[in-house]
């Protein structure tokens, strides 16, 4: 058996196994329930899909399995609860995996097994069935949306690095048919319908993990801004189990690059439980949130294969942009805001293009701070999520301790941290312009060594600090998408200098589809 998830219940199968003689080699959860399998096959005598069906409604957690028994050597039967799978149709062949990456090369044909289905499969053809109600279920046939090329290289050296140079053609393609100009309207397909339900809401909250709650959180202050109505954030880890006050009128969007963070889908479940209106932020087509959201709109970044998460988040930005500015429409925004913002939305993707420009400007910086073993990372409003999400492309690539702060909150005590040894990262832009620099000044007078990213080039700015990345100005609500990028391009360049696995970093996986 090969099995991706966690068995929450093995401790009590363990028990009943060894009540009846049988003991395990391993301490994995794994091999108690291929054992608990091999019990039952004996035990009940009844056929290995019949058998496996029996095990696994005894089972209580995560699991994306693939099942081989010698007694039925040309039989493959795969299985999922939680953790996502897809079968992929060859010609005279078949696949089982656990994303459509790894499989196409051989087909572009897949089938998504959803919650609680099991799937047999032999030489002559397959069938998927509800593990519950032992029915048989009729799949659709999907297609691959993507090219091998993209889930390729293409000459860099690394996958990070690839998608990091990519984002000026994804972010335009996360606007790409998306933007009116005659007509000066943002068209989102995926939440027409329900735009105005979305405006009717009492509540609006957005949920995600990691980089995706870095993006929700700049998503938090667009709505916020653009429409007037309280947003809030919520880490999905939290919100699964948090009393919330979720109800019919509330609207639950939820962020993800994959579309299968066990927590993120689990939120989204219990939102729709509460009878919340569930919208999703995806970019994996077809993924388990895609397809248990009510709508949605996909960011069109193509597949991102690095471990870190860096296109996706440039995307998530953007199209909160767009939701924000086809919800604000049907609320009398103001003209000029809402035209300033359309201008700079298509002007972006040339930016971006120039951000990257300068990449080797982030490399020759890298090169001095490659031995510190700590950063901070200090920014102001739609500044500070920037500042949590360059902190955690360090710690997750290069496993340097850094830590993202709202700057006047250094005052209440990571100053204490401040001293010769300690990197601070700045990111400057007009917003607070004046309140960040006397920050720089609070760090600079303790000895601190500061990086300066920014949209303002000034000579006050360079008495403080000798690395300093220069951004273009865009509207406050865009920005973080151009400040974001030589941060990505810092932890990248720092993480190869320190020769580590920068595609594959230790302890993490690029779907977290266990708790
Ligand atoms: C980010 O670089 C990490 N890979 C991780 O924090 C990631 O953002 C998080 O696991 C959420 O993933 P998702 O967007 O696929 O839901």
């Amino acid at each position: 058996m090969v099995h991706n998830g966690i068995i929450e219940n093995y401790n009590s199968l363990k028990k009943l196994l060894a009540d009846k003689g049988i003991t395990c080699q391993t301490d994995t959860d794994t091999e108690v329930l291929v054992q608990f399998i091999a019990y039952l096959y004996k035990e009940e005598k009844l056929s290995v899909v019949e058998t496996i069906r029996l095990a696994l409604n005894e089972v209580i957690g995560a699991y994306g399995i693939v099942v081989l028994c010698e007694d039925e050597p040309d039989t493959i039967i795969s299985a999922r609860l939680g953790s996502p799978l897809l079968m992929g149709i060859g010609e005279n062949e078949y696949f089982v995996a656990s994303d459509s990456s790894p499989i196409i090369e051989y087909t572009r044909n897949i089938v998504f097994l959803d919650e609680g289905e099991l799937a047999v499969i032999r030489p002559d053809g397959y069938e998927v069935r509800n593990i519950k109600a032992n029915e048989v279920i009729s799949k659709d046939i999907n297609k691959i949306q993507y090219n091998l090329e993209e889930i390729e290289k293409g000459g860099y050296d690394h996958f990070m690095l690839k998608e990091i140079n990519e984002q000026a053609y994804t972010v335009s393609e996360a606007i790409r048919g998306r933007l009116n100009r005659d007509e000066m309207r943002v068209m989102l397909g995926g939440i027409y319908d329900w735009v105005h339900q979305i405006l009717d809401a009492e509540h609006i909250y957005i949920t995600a993990c990691g980089t995706s709650w870095h993006a929700a959180l700049i998503g938090s202050y667009i709505l916020e801004e653009l429409l007037n109505v309280p947003v809030k954030v919520e880490y999905a880890s939290e919100f699964r189990y948090r009393v919330t006050a979720v109800n019919s009128n509330s609207v639950v969007i939820c962020v993800s690059q994959s579309g299968e963070t066990a927590d993120t889908l689990a939120a989204i479940r219990k939102a729709k439980e509460k009878g919340a209106l569930t919208l999703g932020i995806v970019n994996v087509v077809g993924s388990s949130i895609s397809r248990e959201t009510h709508c949605g709109v996909y960011i069109h970044a193509g597949p991102e294969i690095g471990v870190a998460s860096t296109k996706a988040f440039t995307s998530q930005v953007t199209i909160f942009n767009l939701i924000g500015l086809l919800l604000a429409d049907k609320k009398s925004i103001n003209a000029e805001i809402y035209h300033s913002l359309m201008n700079d939305l298509e002007r972006m993707p040339q930016l971006v293009q120039s951000v990257l420009d300068h990449g080797n400007d982030v490399s020759d910086i890298a090169q001095d701070f490659v031995n510190f073993s700590n950063f901070l990372y200090l920014g102001r409003g739609y500044q500070f999520p920037v500042a949590l999400e360059g902190a955690l492309k360090l710690k997750e690539i290069s496993y340097i301790h850094a830590e993202g702060y709202p700057a006047a909150e250094m005052k209440h005590g990571p100053i204490a941290l401040i001293d010769n040894d300690m990197p601070v990262v700045f990111i400057v832009t007009e917003k607070g312009y004046e309140k960040i620099v006397s920050n720089i000044q609070e760090v600079r007078a303790r000895g601190g060594q500061i990086i300066i990213v920014s949209t303002e080039l000034n000579d006050e700015l360079k008495d403080y600090s000798d690395h300093i990345i220069h951004v273009p100005k865009v509207h406050h609500c865009l920005q973080s998408v151009l400040t974001n990028i030589p941060l990505q391009l810092l932890a990248y360049n720092i993480a190869v200098l320190k020769g580590c696995d920068v595609d594959m970093p230790r302890n993490l996986a690029k779907s977290v589809t266990v708790e």
